[in-house]
């Protein structure tokens, strides 16, 4: 038996040594123009890091998300996302970005200096997570791509990073409609963000008045 497990060890994907991303739960809906504005930005030979900033909750992880399993092509040694929520000090901020490159970094060198010589030559793309509790790690960043040229970052964050080698892509809300002149149920549900709530939009036994006013009082929720 062990000698049949030595012969035939488990399949591994190409995919899960490429990357980690997360399969979605639910379908992304709309933002055309803002994943084909951020993936032109981040095939620019000189943008190596881009922030997308935004209130909470406007959709930044799930942009992010998306245009990096879009570009995942563009990365020879990968795409990897950073969840960076349940880290408070900047110091450890190094460490989850090693931690999840752990399985492809195998040393017991300090762990900057392991994390730098490891991506030197790295054509590969880090998703960095809701950066905005760790900000005074931004420089670290910055060092991080000044030492590794074919390495890029995108960062999710309520506000900019505010170093050099940054481009700020703000994220806007989904569309909504103007509630004060709503248009009618089909043309309603062309708007991003009645596309993605649409619990009561389907309800075929309430009139149109109505069906209206739940969605005014859905998007609301939002
Ligand atoms: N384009 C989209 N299509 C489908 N669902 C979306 C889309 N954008 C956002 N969502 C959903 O809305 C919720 C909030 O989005 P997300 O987590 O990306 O926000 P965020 O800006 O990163 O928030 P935070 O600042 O709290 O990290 C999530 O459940 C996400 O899946
Ligand atoms: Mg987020």
């Amino acid at each position: 038996m062990e000698d049949l497990t030595a012969a035939f060890p488990p399949l591994k994907t190409l995919d899960t040594h490429r990357n980690n991303l997360p399969i979605q739960p639910t379908p992304f809906i709309g933002r055309a123009k803002e994943v084909a504005a951020v993936t032109q930005l981040l095939r620019r030979p000189d943008v190596r890091l881009i922030t997308l900033t935004g209130t909470g909750g406007v959709g930044k992880t799930r942009l992010g998300l998306h245009v990096a399993a879009e570009l995942s092509d563009d990365f020879a040694d990968g795409v990897f996302v950073v969840a960076l929520a349940p880290v408070n000090d900047p110091t450890q901020v190094v460490p989850a970005i090693a931690q999840t490159l752990a399985s492809l970094i195998a040393s017991d060198r300090p762990l900057f200096t392991l994390l730098q010589a490891f991506l030197k030559e790295k054509q590969l793309l880090l998703l960095l997570d809701n950066f905005e509790q760790v900000g005074e790690a931004a420089v670290m960043l910055a060092d991080l791509l000044a030492a590794c040229p074919r390495l890029k970052i995108v960062v999710t964050s309520r506000m900019g990073l505010h170093v050099r080698a940054e481009h700020e892509f703000i994220v806007p809300p989904l569309s909504v409609p103007t509630l004060k002149q709503l248009p009618d149920v089909r043309t309603l549900s062309h708007y991003e963000a009645v596309a993605r709530n649409p619990c009561r939009c389907h309800r075929s036994s309430v009139s149109g008045w109505t069906m209206r006013s739940a969605l005014v009082f859905d998007l609301l929720r939002l």
